[in-house]
C-alpha cells in the first residue's frame, strides 16, 4: 500500500471514512469541508492509499498559545503576549487501516507544515487536544502535556492539552 498526504479536495467522497470514534466520523462526513471551502477556520490533510481510498485525515488551523501554559525555563525566554502555533485539531485513521503507519504518514504532513509556517508567517510548534487514549501516540513524538489554563481546576482535563516545540519536532530525515 503506498500512502500519499494531500489536501482535501471538495469532489472527495467522505462517507465510506470510519475510525470508530463517532465525532471524528461526523466532523470528517459533515463539517470539514464547509470548514475548509466556506468558512476557512482549518485545513484537512487527508492520507490516500493507491492513490484511490482515503484511509486518515489530520485537520489543522493556525492557532495561538499564551506562554503561562508552558514550563516556566520555556516562558522565561519567550515575550509575554500569546505566541502562534499550529493546532492539530482532529486526526483519526480508518480502523480496517489502523496499526500500519498512516498516523505516522499524517504526522510527518503536519510537521512538515509546521516548518513551513515558521518560515512563512511564525510558528512556535504543534499543540494538539489529546484524548485520554492518544496521549501515548504523542509522547512518542515528543509532545509533553501544557500547563493547566489559568481558572482551570485541578483535575486532569479530558483531553489533554499537548505541545511540542518546533525545535523538538522530529527531523524529516530521522523521523
Ligand atoms: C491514534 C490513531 C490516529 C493512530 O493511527 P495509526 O495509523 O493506527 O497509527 P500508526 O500505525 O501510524 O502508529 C504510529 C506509532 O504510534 C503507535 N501508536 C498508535 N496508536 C497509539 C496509541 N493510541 N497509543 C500509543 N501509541 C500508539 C504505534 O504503535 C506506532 O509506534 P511504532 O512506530 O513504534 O510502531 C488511530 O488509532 C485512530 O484514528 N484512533 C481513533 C481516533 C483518535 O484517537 N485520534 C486521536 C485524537 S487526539
Amino acid at each position: 500500500m503506498t500512502v500519499a498526504v494531500r489536501r482535501l479536495e471538495a469532489a472527495d467522497d467522505r462517507t465510506k471514512f470510519q475510525s470508530g470514534n463517532i465525532d471524528l466520523d461526523r466532523f470528517f462526513h459533515r463539517y470539514a469541508g464547509q470548514n475548509q471551502f466556506r468558512h476557512h477556520i482549518g485545513t484537512t490533510y487527508v492520507a490516500v492509499a493507491d492513490d484511490r481510498e482515503i484511509v486518515g485525515f489530520a485537520t489543522v488551523a493556525a492557532s495561538e498559545l499564551t506562554t503561562a501554559r508552558l514550563s516556566e525555563a520555556k516562558r522565561k525566554r519567550l515575550p509575554a503576549y500569546p505566541i502562534p502555533v499550529l493546532r492539530l485539531a482532529r486526526l483519526a485513521v480508518d480502523n480496517r487501516k489502523q496499526g500500519q503507519g498512516i498516523a505516522l504518514v499524517l504526522m510527518r504532513a503536519v510537521f512538515t507544515l509546521a516548518r513551513k509556517m515558521a518560515g512563512d508567517l511564525g510558528c512556535c510548534g504543534v499543540v494538539v487536544d489529546a484524548k485520554p487514549e492518544a496521549v501515548g501516540f504523542y509522547e512518542k513524538f515528543g509532545f509533553i502535556p501544557l500547563e493547566a489554563a489559568s481558572g482551570q481546576l485541578g483535575d486532569r482535563p479530558e483531553p489533554l492539552p499537548m505541545f511540542l516545540e518546533l525545535g523538538a519536532i522530529p527531523k524529516p530525515d530521522v523521523d
